[in-house]
C-alpha cells in the first residue's frame, strides 16, 4: 500500500502525519510506503518546522530526515491513498486529478478516520500552541485510517475471489 500525506507547506502537519503513520504501520508489521508533500513549493528542500520536530521528539519520534517537496501529478498515479489535511489542500490536489480513478484516491484525512465530516486538521503555522493538539489528532486518526484501509483491502480481495470463482 502506498500512502501520501498532504498539507500546504509540507513542514508542519504532513511531516508529522508521515512520521506518526509510518511508525504505526511499522508497529503493525505492515510493509507500506508512506510519504508527504505540500500543495505549495515555498519550503521545498527544507526540514520540518522546528515546532513539529520538537513535538515529535517529545513523543520519541525523529522526523528530522524529512525534506519538503511539492505534490506533482505523478503522485496521483503512484499513491493508492492521498490524504489532505484540510479542505483547501483537498481542492488543490483534486485540481491535479485527470480522471475519476485519480479523484477517488484523494480523501480528507479526518473524514477517512471516521470523524464528523468536513473537519480540517488546523494549520498550526501561526499558532505556537497548536502543535501538541495537532500531534494527538493525527496520532488518534491514524489508527482508524490504518484499520479502514486494512478492512477495504480485505473486502476488495474477497470481491476478487468471488469474481475469480464465477469466471
Ligand atoms: P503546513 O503549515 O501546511 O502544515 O506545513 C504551513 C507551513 C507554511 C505556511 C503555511 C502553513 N506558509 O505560509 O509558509
Amino acid at each position: 500500500m502506498k500512502i501520501l500525506m498532504v498539507c500546504l507547506g509540507n513542514i508542519c502537519r504532513s511531516p508529522l502525519a508521515e512520521g506518526i503513520f509510518r511508525q504505526q504501520v511499522k508497529l503493525r508489521g505492515l510493509d507500506w510506503e508512506v510519504d508527504s508533500a505540500g500543495t505549495g513549493s515555498w519550503h521545498t528542500g527544507e526540514t520540518p518546522d522546528p515546532r513539529s520536530l520538537q513535538v515529535a521528539r517529545r513523543q520519541g519520534l525523529d522526523i528530522s530526515d524529512q525534506r519538503a517537496r511539492q505534490i506533482r501529478p505523478a503522485d496521483l498515479v503512484h499513491f493508492d491513498y492521498i490524504f489532505a489535511m484540510d479542505r483547501s489542500n483537498q481542492r488543490h490536489i483534486l485540481e491535479l486529478a485527470r480522471d475519476e480513478d485519480q479523484r477517488s484516491r484523494v480523501h480528507l484525512f479526518l473524514d477517512f478516520a471516521g470523524s464528523e465530516t468536513g473537519l480540517d486538521v488546523p494549520d498550526p503555522y501561526w499558532n505556537d500552541n497548536g502543535f501538541t493538539e495537532v500531534y494527538h489528532m493525527l496520532d488518534q486518526a491514524s489508527h482508524h485510517i490504518i484499520d479502514r484501509i486494512l478492512d477495504q483491502s480485505v473486502s476488495l480481495a474477497a470481491d476478487q475471489d468471488l469474481s475469480d470463482a464465477t469466471q
